[in-house]
């Protein structure tokens, strides 16, 4: 097991009704003025945006709100969010949405931590961050795990570079997650969540590392619950226990926990968030439920081991011959997305065989990267996969 450290310091309230005390919660930071950040309109149209407000007014608190955070949320709009809080003097930032506002509201809180409209460098790295505003959020839809991760994931329109950067000023101070407040996420986000959920820990599972038995057995237990939850919740939206597990799934799926012990490189995501980049119509869950079946068959052989554990515990097949019983696993998980209406293939999401070696190139880093793992992939590979994975429907 490697050396790690494990930090969650994002203060959970969890289940029905949380979000009405949020007053109250946000009163421990004493802000004089809260920014809440939300997206598209949903949590207009459900009157959350309404509860909230009179849950602040309810305790005193003076806030302004800020809409219009997309899926794969733009740097643009940050930048505005920046400019209108530091002008209203914002010192607290709320995020009511999914992973899209969470991620939003994160560089909002960065931008006016540090009197400046432009976060774009804290994810090329050319900045270090080292400060931010206190921030919470409630979330809406279980997928991202932005609500504990220590990510943001922003993407620039101008260059067509979607980006995210690790830092703990990324982790938010507290999260509500009320389940019931998911039952409105329609049947393709519910679905794109178990996928997303689902992959934050078979990722890490399979990144670099040996002996991490209790890691290994809680990341398996973390994958098994994302897809039996998701489908239920596909099937039956109003189920309180399957939004239940699959939210608190999502949070434990990508804080870290799943992970100690091991390196950490989320290798589909790489190569998913170039997709969405380009084609930002394309879902987060969606690009790696595309993408995941393609890059398994491809790596494989160079750890028959891990992928028979993987296969053998999540999918419950077993064979003498290993390689057999893994390709069968593979399939396996094809079907499941296929049972929750998800794409198993590139061109199923309109990507365009044009674009591949666009898409390799980009993640790749202009070739002068390989992606580290028991199979390492450099340019070659990777355009190996977005190959794969535009032929499979
Ligand atoms: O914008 P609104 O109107 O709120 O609608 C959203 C959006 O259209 C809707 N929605 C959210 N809650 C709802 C709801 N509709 C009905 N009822 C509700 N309760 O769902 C749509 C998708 O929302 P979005 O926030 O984009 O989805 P998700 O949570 O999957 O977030 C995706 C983003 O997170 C990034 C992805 O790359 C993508 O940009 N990620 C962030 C990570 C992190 N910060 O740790 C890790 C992930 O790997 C991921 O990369
Ligand atoms: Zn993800």
């Amino acid at each position: 097991m490697d050396n790690f450290i494990y930090y969650t310091p994002t203060k959970v309230y969890f289940g029905k009704g949380e979000e009405n005390n949020v007053g109250k919660y946000i009163k421990d930071y004493h802000p004089h003025k809260v920014l809440i950040h939300y997206g598209g309109g949903s949590v207009v149209r459900s009157g959350l945006l309404d509860r909230v407000k009179k849950a602040l007014d309810d305790e005193g608190i003076s806030w302004v709100e800020f809409g219009g955070a997309k899926p794969n949320p733009e740097l643009d709009l940050v930048k505005k969010g920046i400019e209108f809080s530091l002008k209203e003097g914002v010192d607290f930032v709320l995020a009511v949405g999914g992973g899209s506002v969470l991620d939003s509201s994160k560089d909002i809180a960065h931008g006016i931590a540090n009197n400046e409209i432009d976060t774009w460098g804290y994810h090329t790295g050319e900045k270090k961050l080292t400060k931010s505003l206190r921030k919470g959020c409630i979330l809406t839809l279980a997928a991202a795990g932005s609500e504990m991760s220590n990510s943001s994931v922003i993407t620039n329109t101008e260059l067509k570079i979607k980006k995210g950067f690790n830092s703990d000023f990324n982790r938010f101070d507290f999260a509500i997650c009320n389940p019931e407040l998911t039952y409105t996420v329609s049947k393709y986000q519910t679905a794109c969540g178990a996928v997303d959920i689902a992959m934050h820990t078979i990722e890490r599972f399979f990144a670099l590392g040996n002996d991490t038995e209790l890691t290994d057995d809680i990341a398996l237990a973390v994958i098994k619950n994302a897809f039996k939850y998701g489908k239920l919740a596909y099937d039956h939206p109003d189920d309180y226990n399957a939004r239940a597990n699959m939210m608190w799934a999502s949070s434990l799926a990508h804080n870290g926990l799943t992970g100690c012990g091991r390196s950490f490189l989320l290798t589909v995501h790489q190569l998913e968030h170039e997709v969405s980049a380009l084609y930002p119509e394309v879902a987060h869950g969606a690009g790696l439920a595309a993408l995941w079946c393609s890059w398994a068959r491809y790596v494989y052989k160079a750890n028959v081991e891990r992928w028979y554990q993987f296969v053998s515990s999540i999918w419950g097949v077993e064979d003498i011959d290993k390689e057999k019983a893994i390709l069968k696993g593979i399939g396996l998980q094809e079907e499941y997305y296929r049972s929750i209406g998800m794409p198993i293939g590139l061109k199923e999401l309109g990507i365009k065989e044009k674009d591949l070696e666009y898409l390799a190139n980009r993640t790749s880093h202009s070739k002068s990267r390989i992606i580290p793992g028991y199979k390492p992939l450099e340019y070659q590979d990777i355009l190996n996969i977005f190959n794969l994975a535009y032929n499979r429907d």
